[in-house]
């Protein structure tokens, strides 16, 4: 469904995006997961065309995409990482203003605005202007807008930071209901909990580069389902096994406390990082 060839992303001597070569298919929940200034922000205003790749091409449906292209720009709905509404309009004019941009007629947008502010629950606050909303309810508002004009695809940037863990899960709730839908959905987060309980794959990036692909129970089991957890001379020490007796043993064999428990997104992603490190380290002989 949108498939990166190549992509490159240089802002002058910064490279946010490095040789991203990834396919994303028709209804997956994918998610790409990084920390601050991965380029997961990159990644999501090239695909919604707002600054061109450096170098490659980025197909949706098969089509190749450019910024004058409305048709690609129907088939996508983009909730970007901070605030696009109108501060100054109503939910139900944030909408119907949404609408008017894509080419809906009058009968329609009315229908749909309000078929998604019951969808994202804020029919009753429909009236209120967006300077007004929580957090939590302009994220909502943002999906609902992402949504006015009936995409296939969804792109969502860091669609649950900075809420609270009820909202958070509101959101993942609707996430879930569009994927039912046969929605494709793309999303960055940060949040590791909130990939492996939502996302059908994931993508890791560091550093501009994709580092691993899989679904998330995938990436536990090739990184072994049991860790071993310590803290030894200054640092946290982590140690991966199939068995979680063989982690026991081990554990049992240290001068030190330590825990056992089930490996997490959060410690494959550690240890890829630590990984891609020492193999830095090596290449520069350090
Ligand atoms: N318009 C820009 N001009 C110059 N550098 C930029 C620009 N946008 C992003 N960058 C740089 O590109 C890199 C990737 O940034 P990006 O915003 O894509 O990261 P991110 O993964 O979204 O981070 P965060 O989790 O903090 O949102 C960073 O080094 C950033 O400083
Ligand atoms: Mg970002």
């Amino acid at each position: 469904m949108i498939v990166y060839s190549d992509i490159v992303k240089q802002y002058g001597s910064i490279t946010a995006v490095s040789h991203l070569n990834l396919e994303i298919e028709k209804g997956e929940i994918f998610g790409l997961l990084g920390p601050n200034g991965a380029g997961k922000t990159t990644v999501m205003r090239m695909t919604s065309t707002l600054t061109p790749p450096t170098s490659g091409k980025i197909f949706i449906g098969g089509e190749e995409i450019d910024r004058d292209s409305a048709a690609i720009k129907n088939r996508m709905g983009i909730v970007p990482q901070s605030s696009n509404l109108e501060d100054d309009l109503n939910a139900w004019e944030n909408l119907e203003y949404h609408g008017m941009l894509y080419g809906m007629n009058k009968k329609d947008r009315r229908k749909r605005a309000e078929e998604l502010l019951d969808f994202v629950g804020l029919l009753d606050r429909k009236n209120d202007i967006a300077r007004h909303y929580s957090g939590g309810m302009k994220r909502k508002m943002m999906i609902a807008k992402a949504l006015m004009h009936r995409p296939e695809i969804i792109l969502m940037d860091e669609p649950t930071v900075g809420l609270d863990a009820a909202i958070r899960r509101k959101i993942w709730d609707l996430i879930r209901e569009l994927h039912a839908q046969g929605m494709t959905v793309f999303l960055t987060t940060h949040y590791l909990d909130e990939a492996q309980m939502l996302c059908t794959r994931v993508g890791m990036i560091h550093e501009g580069r994709l580092v691993k692909t899989g679904t998330p129970e995938e990436m536990i089991r090739e990184a072994g389902r049991h860790v071993l957890e310590y803290y030894q001379d200054g640092s946290t020490h982590q140690q991966f096994f199939t068995e979680r007796s063989r982690a026991l043993e081990r554990g049992n064999q240290l001068s030190v406390g330590f825990q056992v428990r089930e490996t997490n997104l959060e410690d494959v992603f550690i240890r890829l990082t630590n990984q891609r490190l020492s193999e830095k380290e090596n290449t520069l002989g350090m």
